[in-house]
């Protein structure tokens, strides 16, 4: 009997190595799906069922392979493929517990075999999936069974190795199962990389934070390394509270098991001082935290403070380790530093290319923020500037600038303050390239707020929002604002200033020439607003244009806001063009369009038919054309009461009672 199995072991042993040392895991799980008598076995060793490049591993370590023989064990075995990423050695009795718990058996933390016992932490996620420290468990592929001593064994299959805290081999004394005290205390002789901690740990000291740091339990500790601390003012702003709030107490955080994006409450967290941190993930796959101060007092400035994770998930005793590039909560730098720390970032800044494309552009704009005392910026992500339309202009330094200045406020503006801005309209706020207006919208509430803005046509979406300066907030959004990428019908569809243009355009079928990207149009667009305006001065009018019936009409109306040429109208070639003559001739489809463009009070005004026309939004650029806002149609009394009883007219005595309604009104309410 013995004899027998331990031949169809032998056998196992020989088919594994030979066939699946460099199986994948969807291999692995085949092998074991399909191997019916094993899934029913009980009474056997699962040795045969190791991934092999574990298993040799395994068998060499005498402590772990009488583990496996004698007790009760629980054994995470990373697959073949994790062993090809995994660098360095493995520690075989950090993979190995000694009790059996199955999947739902696991608790929060379970003791590994290593010498001192330290702990594996266990994360069960919202989408149910079970991580140990950072390594996932494969769920279909846990195995359980009695060995032949009667003792109940589990085998998880996991898809990293997993990694111990470990002494350089200089080390002195004996190092095991450290708390996060003794990390610190003891980092010079860990196995950490360059990374020193000699800076942070000398102000904990000396702010006797000794017991934060000792504290029984399972926290998330973020260490800034001596890197974070060139500038030599910043470790003096390391004060006890700023300590607090790189510790998020009573939870641990994996970066692969956790949910990013998710503020959590650090130590610092009281009446006069609420600081959250969360971990999230950049489009290059790195890690990084944020510490977001809600409420800050003198010492602590409201705002975000974003760090990079260089070294991760390192296990202590009492939770877990992440090294970061900066300490948290501390804003010692201004817009124009902040900008400037991507010029030796290399890859790795969020902001490298911002940074680059205002360099390119000949770095007067970056002396423009620099002259400003408060400063807020509309920064594009390094993806934002992947885009094809950019080429062209990238080499044109005028345009260029032009589009720079227009990610530039002159006022500090956090989301807050959007939000108050924002309460019942879409905030217009102006930038530092003349005339031109930025304009925000936040939609929900506290984490879930999506904050949009848009910009000479294009609508971004902030991605990081309130990264805090001394003079300012930078906020990083997912576009260049400036740079068009949606044809005029596009933009008209998708704006919700201009969904009202947008309908009537749909049912007369006017807007169906609207996406040709041959042309160049020049579209006055009223507002939403605009319209309803209209509905107050000719009610019945208004409701008409908006009818399918009378579609011919609304058609008409809407070819004379647009002006066809083979080339687009910018706001302020009509107004240079308004200086030599009484009316800017424009072509439109049927005949022509005649206006004048004045400049009042820094803002644009159409002046039509001896109507003065607000302009609401100019130069909404689009791949084929450029969209004027307006405040008001091009609409005719004649449009309204035409000869011959047509569609639109009002009821002139309706006129008459309105007219002196508001007056009434207008009288009462003086
Ligand atoms: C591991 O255990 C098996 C079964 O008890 C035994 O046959 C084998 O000799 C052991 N290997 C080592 C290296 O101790
Ligand atoms: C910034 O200020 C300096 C000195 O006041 C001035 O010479 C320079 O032109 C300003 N630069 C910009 C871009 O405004
Ligand atoms: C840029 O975009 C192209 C295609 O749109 C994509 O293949 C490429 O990976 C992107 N590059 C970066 C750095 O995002
Ligand atoms: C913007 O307008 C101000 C005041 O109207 C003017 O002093 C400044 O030169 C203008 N700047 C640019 C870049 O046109
Ligand atoms: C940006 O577009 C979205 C979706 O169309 C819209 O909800 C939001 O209000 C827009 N933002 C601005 C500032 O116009
Ligand atoms: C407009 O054209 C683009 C491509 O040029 C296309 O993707 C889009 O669907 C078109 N829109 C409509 C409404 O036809």
């Amino acid at each position: 009997m013995f004899a027998r199995s331990g031949l169809s072991a032998l056998a196992a042993l020989v088919l594994l190595c030979c066939c699946c040392s460099f199986a994948a895991a969807a291999d692995l799980a085949d092998k074991l799906r399909d191997d019916s008598e094993l899934s029913q076995s009980t009474a056997k060793s699962f040795r045969r069922l190791m991934p092999v490049r574990f298993y040799s591993l395994l068998e060499q370590n005498p402590v772990a392979n009488s583990t496996l023989s004698l007790r009760s064990c629980t054994i995470f075995v990373p697959t073949n493929e994790a062993f090809q990423r995994h660098k360095g050695p493995t520690h075989v009795l950090y993979h190995i517990t000694t009790a059996a718990f199955s999947k739902d058996q696991l608790e929060k933390a379970v003791s590994s075999d290593m010498d001192g016992n330290p702990p594996l932490y266990i994360t069960k996620n919202r989408n149910g999936d079970i991580y140990v420290n950072n390594a996932r468990i494969i769920p279909s592929l846990s195995v359980e069974l009695t060995n032949r001593e009667g003792k109940r064994q589990v085998m998880h299959i996991i898809d990293e190795v997993l990694e111990p805290l470990t002494a350089l081999p200089s080390a002195k004394a004996e190092i095991n199962n450290l708390d996060a005290l003794q990390f610190i205390q003891k980092a010079d002789q860990l196995n950490l990389g360059d990374n020193k901690l000699r800076t942070y740990r000398s102000q904990m000291t000396l702010m006797k934070k000794e017991t934060l740091y000792q504290a029984p339990g399972a926290h998330t500790f973020l260490l800034p390394v001596d890197e974070g601390f060139k500038l030599s003012t910043r470790s003096s702003l390391v004060d006890g509270k700023v300590i607090d709030g790189h510790v998020i107490p009573n939870t641990v955080i994996f970066t692969a098991a956790s949910q990013h994006d998710e503020p959590k409450t650090s130590a610092a967290f009281e009446d006069q001082l609420k600081v959250t941190v969360s971990f999230f993930k950049q489009k290059d796959g790195k890690m990084h935290v944020k510490s977001n101060t809600i409420i800050g007092d003198a010492k602590h400035p409201q705002g975000v403070v974003l760090a990079e994770i260089v070294r991760a998930n390192i296990p202590v005793k009492n939770g877990v380790v992440h090294l970061i590039h900066r300490p948290l909560m501390i804003i010692d730098t201004t817009v124009t530093q902040f900008l400037q720390s991507f010029k030796d970032n290399g890859e790795n800044g969020a902001l490298r290319k911002f940074y680059e494309v205002i360099m390119d552009a000949g770095g007067a704009v970056l002396e423009g923020i620099n002259n400003l005392s408060e400063v807020t910026i509309l920064a594009p992500s390094n993806e934002a500037w992947n885009i094809s339309s950019i080429d062209n202009i990238i080499r044109d330094r005028k345009r260029m600038t032009d589009i720079l200045n227009m990610h530039i406020i002159k006022d500090r503006l956090n989301v807050e303050k959007i939000r108050e801005k924002n309460a019942n309209m879409i905030a217009q706020v102006p930038t530092v390239n003349n005339r031109t207006f930025l304009y925000f919208n936040v939609k929900g509430e506290g984490t879930d707020a999506v904050v949009t803005v848009e910009g000479g046509g294009v609508n971004a979406t902030v991605l990081q929002a309130d990264v805090a300066q001394t003079n300012g907030f930078v906020h990083i959004i997912d576009r260049v604002l400036g740079v068009p990428h949606t044809t005029v019908l596009g933009k008209l569809e998708s704006d919700p200033m201009m969904s009202d243009t947008y309908k009537m355009g749909e049912f007369s079928h006017f807007n169906d020439q609207l996406n040709n990207t041959q042309r160049r149009y020049t579209f006055f667009v009223p507002r939403d607003k605009g319209w309803q305006k209209t509905e107050v001065d000719y009610p019945s009018a208004h409701k008409k244009l908006f009818m399918r019936d009378f579609s011919y009409h609304s058609k008409n109306l809407l070819e004379r806001h647009l002006v066809i040429a083979d080339h687009v109208f910018t706001m302020k070639d009509l107004a240079q063009m308004s200086l030599t003559t009484d009316n800017v001739v424009l072509p439109t489809f049927r005949d022509s369009l005649k206006v004048r463009v004045e400049e009042e009070a820094g803002r644009y005004v159409l002046l039509w038919n001896y109507k003065k026309i607000n302009v609401y939004r100019p130069d909404v650029e689009c791949t084929n054309g450029i969209i004027h806002v307006i405040d008001y149609p091009l609409l005719e009394e004649k449009d309204i009461v035409v000869s011959g009883g047509s569609y639109l007219q009002e009821s002139s005595i309706c006129i008459m009672l309105a007219n002196l309604i508001m007056i009434t009104v207008a009288k009462f309410l003086n």
